[in-house]
C-alpha cells in the first residue's frame, strides 16, 4: 500500500453466492465488528438481484457496492444483460470486469472486456479490470508478458483521465478458490510490473495514482503481508469476504496507519 499516492481498497467479490435476506443478514453482523475510521475504501461486490438490497443494507457502514459484471451496449434487444447506465442509475460505484470465471466460463475475451471498461467509464462508473494468468501460463514462463498484454488491451483508447477512475486486480487463477495464495513476492513483483505498463502507456503521474488489487485466496493471514507490498493496494476477495468476521479481519489488516 502506498496511500500518500492512492487508495487502498478492499473489496468483496461474492460470486454467486447469497440471497436478498443474506445480504440483509450480512450487512448486520458487519456492523458491530466494522472499524470507524476508515483509512481504506470497503466495498462489496454483489449479484445484480442484490444490488438494491445491499445498496440500502450497506448505506449507513459507507460500504460501497459494485456489481460482478455488465454488458457493454447502451441499451436494446439483449435479453439478460444489464448496462453500466442501470447500474449507475442504481446507485452502484464499481463494477468488475474481465473476472477470469468470466473469461473462462462465459467467453470474455481482452476484446469484449476493453468495450465493458469503456462502457463503465462512459457511465461514470469504476471498473475493476481482473487480470492474471494460468498455472501453464506461469510455469511457461510468459506471466510477465500476458499481463502487459491484458493490461494493455482492457486499457486501449481510454483516455488519461479516465484511467484514473479504474482499478486493476491481479488474480493469478492458479491462486482463485484454491487456498493456494500467491506469495506475496509474487504479488509484488506482477503489481509492480503492472504499474511499470500502466507508466509507460500513461506516464509516472497517472501510473502512481492507480488502485492495484491482488486477489486469490487473500485471508485474515496472508493479507497485512500481501498488503505491506508497495505496489499491492488492496484486495479482491471471494471466499473469506463471505463471512463478516474475516472479512473485517482483511479491512483491519488494510487500515493500519501509515
Ligand atoms: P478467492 O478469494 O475465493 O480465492 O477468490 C478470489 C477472487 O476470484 C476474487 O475475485
Amino acid at each position: 500500500m502506498n496511500r500518500r499516492y492512492r487508495k487502498t481498497i478492499i473489496a468483496g467479490n461474492w460470486k454467486m453466492n447469497k440471497t436478498a435476506s443474506d445480504t440483509k443478514k450480512f450487512a448486520e453482523e458487519l456492523k458491530p465488528i466494522l472499524p470507524r475510521a476508515k483509512w481504506c475504501e470497503v466495498v462489496v461486490c454483489v449479484p445484480f438481484v442484490n444490488i438494491p438490497i445491499a445498496l440500502k443494507a450497506f448505506k449507513d457502514l459507507r460500504v460501497s457496492v459494485g456489481a460482478e459484471n455488465l454488458y457493454y451496449e447502451p441499451s436494446g434487444a439483449y435479453t439478460g444483460e444489464v448496462s453500466a447506465d442501470m447500474l449507475k442509475d442504481l446507485g452502484v460505484k464499481y463494477v468488475i470486469i474481465g473476472h477470469s470465471e468470466r473469461r473462462q466460463y462465459f467467453g470474455e475475451t481482452d476484446i469484449t472486456v476493453n468495450k465493458k471498461v469503456h462502457a463503465a467509464l462512459e457511465a461514470g462508473l469504476h471498473p475493476i479490470i481482473c487480470v492474471g494468468e494460468s498455472l501453464e501460463q506461469r510455469e511457461m514462463g510468459v506471466t510477465m508478458e500476458l499481463i502487459a498484454l491484458q493490461v494493455k488491451s482492457a486499457l486501449a483508447n481510454v483516455a488519461p483521465e479516465k484511467v484514473r477512475k479504474c482499478v486493476i486486480a491481479y488474480e493469478p487463477i492458479w491462486a482463485i478458490g484454491t487456498g493456494r495464495t500467491a506469495t506475496a513476492e509474487q504479488a509484488a513483483e506482477v503489481c509492480t510490473a503492472i504499474r511499470a505498463t500502466i507508466r509507460t502507456l500513461y506516464g509516472a503521474r497517472v501510473a502512481r495514482s492507480i488502485t492495484i488489487q491482488y486477489g486469490g485466496s487473500m485471508n485474515p493471514k496472508n493479507a497485512e503481508e500481501l498488503l505491506a507490498q508497495p505496489d499491492v493496494d488492496g484486495g479482491l476477495i471471494g471466499g473469506a469476504a463471505l463471512k463478516a468476521d474475516q472479512f473485517v479481519d482483511i479491512i483491519n489488516a488494510a487500515n493500519q496507519e501509515q
